[in-house]
């Protein structure tokens, strides 16, 4: 028996359906509990109406990490930076995956669907979750990207 860990959101549009199930099922498997924000099929749907309602609610504390797709990361990740408690970053590899944990302390992961495979997506998901936060001068930097000029 799995011992109980955090519970993960995740979302995508159609062009990451398919990844994120899969990472749902690897990660139930691994443990965590999964809360789904959709879409749930391969049809048509437009990414930001399930990217924000993940972004809000890990705005607003119910978790503490997202996994996010589409099918160029871009589109999801743009999406849910727009909310201020949210670090958004782009995975396309092991190292940029570490990065955005170790210097950014991102709380979400947004993936490229159709460019990574999904043992290379599973990979990136298990650094997303095991990396830490390095602190130190990324704490300042950190906090200074909350401080928009107007
Ligand atoms: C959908 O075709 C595609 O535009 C979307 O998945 C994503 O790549 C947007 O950034």
């Amino acid at each position: 028996m799995n011992e109980k860990k955090q519970t993960l959101a995740l979302a995508s549009d159609h062009g990451g359906y398919w990844m994120k199930d899969f990472i749902a099922f690897k990660l139930r498997d691994a443990g965590y509990e999964v809360k789904d924000f959709g879409n749930n099929s391969g049809e048509s749907v437009d990414y930001p109406d399930f990217i924000h309602p993940l972004a809000h609610a890990i705005d607003e504390g119910k978790f503490e990490r997202g996994i996010i797709v589409c099918g160029s990361g871009n589109g999801a990740q743009i999406t849910a930076n727009k909310y201020l408690n949210v670090r958004a970053g782009l995975c396309w590899n092991l190292e940029q995956t570490k990065l955005i944990r170790m210097h950014n302390n991102a709380n979400v992961m947004s993936l490229p669907g159709r460019y990574v495979t999904f043992d290379e997506a599973w990979k990136m998901v298990e650094v997303f979750l095991n990396t830490a936060f390095a602190g130190g001068r990324h704490e300042r930097r950190v906090e200074k990207i909350r401080q928009i000029i107007k």
